[in-house]
Parts: C-alpha cells; structure tokens; sequence
C-alpha cells in the first residue's frame, strides 16, 4: 500500500493529538498510571470557549472499555508498564461480592488517594457492566502476547483472577443457549436501544475472552512442575481449560448458524415453517416472516453479509451493529469468506455507515413509535443521534485492523475489494484529520450523514483522539500492528500441550 508523506498540517495534528492524550488524559495514582480519563476537561486546556464540563457526569473517570484502544495504542508504542499497571488495577477491583463475583468494573476514579469503583451500582439506570468484564481478558492476553511477559500472566494472584472471571461464565443456567443474555445497554450502548437479551457485541466479546482466558491458563500449564499451583487448583485450572475452549467452539458454530446473514440466508430465512416443537425444528426462535425488515434487500445485495444484531425468540434485531461485526472480523469468529463479504457490505453501503464522518455505530434508527417504545422515550438516543445511529469516529480503527488483518492473512482478497478497504480507510482518515481538530475531538456526531457534533457530545474525548492516533499508525507507520488483537485460535488451543 502507497504510504503517501506526512505533511506539516498533517504533523501538527498528530503531534496535537499526542500531546492531548500523554499530557492530559492519562491518569496516575502514586506515581503510576492507573489509566485514561473518559474525556478531557476543557477547563485543564484552557479551552474556554468548549462549555464546562460537568463536574457530576463520569467522564473524568477511567472507562475500562474507553481504554481498550488506549490501552492497544500504548502495546504499539512499547509503554508496556503503563499497560502492565492498568491491568493491576483492573485485578484489584475484580469484585469480590457475592451476586457480583469475578466481573470487572465499567469505571473507576481515585477518590482521596483510594480507587473507588462503579459496577453499575452508581451508573445512569444502572445498566451492567458486560463489555468491561469480557474486554479484560481479552486486554491482558494482548499485552502478553505484545510484551511477551508471561511471567505476568503465571502469577497466582492473575490466574486466580482468570478462575473467577470463569467461574462467572462457565456456570449452569437456565437456557443451553452458548450465548449470555443481558439486560439493555451491557456495552458501548450503555443505554435502553433495545439490545437486550443476546446481542451480537457481547457474544462476540464473550468468544474474545474464552479464548484469551484459555490462553492465559495454557501460559501457566505449560510450564509444567515449575507452575506455581499444586493439586485442586492446578485441576480446576484444566478443568476450565477445557470447558472454555469447548464453550468458545458451540458458541462460534451457534454465531455462525443464527446470526450470519446474506442474501441466500434471508432466502431461506424467509420460506421457513412457524410453530415448529420439537429438536428438529429448522425455525428454532419461532421467527415470522413479517419481521425480516424490507431494508434488507438493497442492504445486503448480491455480495454483502453481516452477523445481526440479535437472537430472541420470535424478536430477531436485523440491525447492523458496527463493532460487533468488526469484532466478529477481528476475533475469526467469521471465516475469510465471510469477511470479505462484510468489508464488501460496508463499502456499499459507505453512503449509510461513514457519510460525512467515520463510523456509524448501527444502523437503522429506531424512530417513531419504536423509538418511544423501546428505548423509553430515551432523549439522548433520539433517532440519528448518539447511539441511535449516530457516528463515533472512535471505531474507524476497528474496521482498518479488521481489513488490514484480512488483508495480509488472507491475500485472496480481490483485488477489486482491497482497493475499495484502502479508499475507503484512506479517505476516512483525511476526514477525521481535518474535522476532528476543528470539532474538538468530539465524543459523536449526529444526523443522518454525521455532519455536526452530538448535541450531548463531551470534547476532547480520548477514544476518539487515541483512535485516530490508532488510524494512522495502522494505515501509515505499521500495517502488521493490525494483528495486535489477535486471540489464541480455536485450533491451537485443541492441541495437546
Ligand atoms: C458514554 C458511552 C459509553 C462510554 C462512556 C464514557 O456513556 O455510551 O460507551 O464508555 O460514555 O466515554
């Protein structure tokens, strides 16, 4: 790929960018970084003219999943300590509640001189933190496998926090379903959008972390005698091994099956029976054909695939969820194929996803009465605004790994493809280059085509100023950093060790 001269504009930026995130988001807590504040107070950069910031909202605390990228772009510029610290912290705020065991916290923020976290027992409408908990695994994994500090990975008081993290999952419950069920806003959407019960984020994520978990279990077992567990440990350790790896195996047969959709699959989706009972049944959400939304047709077209939002029964979500998907990319957890057929998608329908600002979080809107009904009359997710269709520039990074990743494991990508990824990456990137600075380094854009700033936007948010950062270094310094997220394979975890 041509990587065309930074120009001094273009330097500038970047050098801005830089200076915003190491000088002002990054946090410390006795001389350690603990991490990276949600958004930076316009007030710390004399940026008057930026409004104030609201000192009872929580964005000067530390999201764990504000910090995935964060934490990735550190992996890339060797500041493995500052990731290593992150990590701890994380550990040490692994819940020790009996109802809340093993899940990791949505925020945390020093509070005289203490950490104090939020579970969700202080956040807007109490949603769950999910996405955190699933991300952290998923967090310590790349670090190992960027650092290679596996002796981080073998200390006793990680793998025990690995153990509780699977007591968590790996447990009895009411469906046999390998998916988890949450209530609405467990993720990124962290408000009523109906994305309850099995959406494609969390599922994804949750293949992510058994995978990674399982790795870091196989870090530990592999040392043989000089593990540092003997006897009921080491066994319960093997034990989760291998159901997390049997659990990661049904759960990407079961994506594959029920949330993958084409033009044929709709096809055969549509001519299904109804009211089947029993364990043949092809139809086994009772799905009506009146829900398969019209919009489908020139969505998909001939080429195009996408993993839906969704599965419940008879209430299927056939929206398309940005991150889910490039996550599905990013983790295999849809084949070579199937992702071409997904960067394909979202080339043709660029007009929709990036418009005038890169990328749109789902798509399409819920509006009207949906709208009220299912978010609640919800007024920051008013229909193309915020989570509601709005545009977060924050995930273009997420679609470049995707494809560059693609790209250089599967070069059987057509040519005609690749060219269209490049276009349209490159010119994402000229368009956050010059609109995030003059913008403020929004949080989100709103309206249909993501021209102005999100009406509730905060300024200076890190994710969307470490994610251009990310953009750049991917397209421009290091093409093969793509594969920075890369999980233990299904195939490579089966092997005997
Ligand atoms: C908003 C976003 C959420 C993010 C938080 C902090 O609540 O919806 O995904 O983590 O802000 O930036």
């Amino acid at each position: 790929m041509p990587t065309p001269p930074v120009d001094s504009r273009e330097s500038g930026i970047l050098d801005r960018a830089r200076s915003l995130f190491y000088q002002h988001a990054l946090v410390k807590l006795d001389q350690r970084h603990i991490g990276a504040v949600a958004a930076i107070n316009p007030k710390d950069i004399k940026d008057k003219a930026a409004g104030a910031f609201h000192e009872d909202l929580n964005y000067g605390e530390v999201f764990i999943r504000d910090n995935v990228p964060v934490m990735i772009f550190l992996l890339l510029e060797k500041e493995f300590q500052i990731v290593r610290d992150f990590l701890n912290v994380c550990w040490s705020l692994q819940s020790n509640q009996f109802q809340t065991m093993g899940i990791f916290p949505a925020s945390f923020t020093e509070k005289a001189g203490a950490l104090v976290a939020d579970y969700g027992q202080r956040a807007i409408g109490r949603v769950v933190s999910v996405d955190a908990t699933l991300w952290v695994p998923i967090i310590a994994h790349a670090y190992v496998q960027a650092s290679g500090d596996v002796a981080w990975a073998r200390q006793p008081v990680i793998q025990f926090g690995i153990q509780r993290f699977l007591d968590l999952i790996l447990h009895p419950r009411f469906r046999d379903a390998p998916t988890i069920h949450v209530p609405d806003g467990a993720f990124m959407i962290d408000r009523p959008l109906d994305v309850w019960g099995s959406p494609l984020e969390i599922q994804v994520l949750l293949y992510g972390s058994l995978c990674s978990a399982a790795g870091l279990i196989k870090q530990d077992l592999c040392h043989g005698k000089q593990g540092h567990f003997m006897g009921a440990f080491r066994d319960k350790q093997k034990q989760q091994f291998m159901f997390a790896v049997a659990w990661a195996k049904r759960l990407r047969r079961y994506l594959l099956k029920h949330y993958w959709v084409n033009t044929k699959t709709v096809q055969v989706l549509r001519q299904r029976p109804t009211e089947e009972y029993g364990e043949g049944a092809a139809n086994e959400y009772n799905i009506q054909t009146e829900s398969i939304p019209h919009w489908l047709q020139e969505w998909l077209g001939e080429e195009g695939g996408y993993l839906l939002g969704n599965i419940r029964t008879g209430r299927p979500d056939f929206r398309f969820f940005t991150l889910g998907n490039c996550l599905g990319a990013i983790f295999d957890v849809i084949s070579p194929r199937q992702q071409q057929a997904l960067f394909h998608l979202i080339w043709h329908n660029q007009a929709h996803l990036v418009a005038q600002m890169p990328l749109r979080i789902c798509h399409p809107p819920l509006e009207g009465s949906d709208w009220q009904s299912r978010t609640g009359y919800d007024r920051k997710n008013r229909p193309w605004c915020y989570h509601n269709s709005g545009h977060w520039p924050c995930l273009t990074w997420f679609l470049a790994a995707a494809m560059l990743r693609h790209q250089q494991l599967y070069p059987s990508l057509s040519q005609d493809t690749w060219e269209n990824c490049q276009s349209l990456l490159y010119s994402s990137y000229k368009t956050l280059l010059k609109r995030l600075p003059q913008q403020r380094w929004a949080e989100y854009f709103d309206g249909p085509t993501g021209l102005w700033t999100g009406q509730q936007a905060r300024y200076y948010q890190t994710w969307t100023i470490v994610g251009l950062l990310l953009l750049q270094h991917l397209l421009k310094v290091e093409q093969s950093a793509a594969h920075i997220l890369n999980i233990p394979r299904l195939s490579e975890l089966s092997q005997p060790f």
